[in-house]
């Protein structure tokens, strides 16, 4: 199965009672192992968490830590950036030419970078 298809099937799973805006994410690691993840929001706003993040938390409790590959699909008119927080969380586990695919429910998709969504991040080399 596509990676899509796994962030199409987890985002039936996400809390939006909110927004309405239900988000699904997987990642694919070296391993071949997906784990997937999908928006879950809280009536306290702030508190709720995005797809991706979901996802990189499924991905770590089992003990993976490298993003080879990572979808994130919505229904939305074109296909879904992640947000700035996102590509953030992304980038911890994930090198700069690792691929993204954007999609949306009606099909469409977008393949990018973990470098193309954040050109000149913030890493633990700037730390040194
Ligand atoms: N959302 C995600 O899950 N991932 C993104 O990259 C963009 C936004 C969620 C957060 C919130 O539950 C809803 O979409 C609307 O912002």
């Amino acid at each position: 199965m596509d990676l899509i298809e796994h962030a199409r099937a987890v985002r039936e799973n996400a809390h939006a009672p909110y927004s309405k805006f239900k988000v699904g994410a997987a990642i694919k690691t070296a391993s071949g192992a997906v784990f997937s993840g999908c928006n879950v929001e809280n009536v306290a706003y702030p508190e709720g968490t995005c797809a991706e993040a979901g996802a990189i938390a499924a991905m770590c409790a089992a003990g993976e830590y490298e993003i080879a590959e990572i979808a994130v699909i919505a229904d939305s008119p074109t296909p879904i950036p992640p947000c700035g927080g996102c590509r953030q969380k992304i980038a911890e586990f994930a090198n700069a030419a690792v691929p993204v695919t954007l999609g949306t429910i009606a099909g469409e998709t977008q393949v990018t970078s973990v470098s193309a969504l954040l050109p000149g991040a913030f890493d633990a080399s700037h730390m040194a």
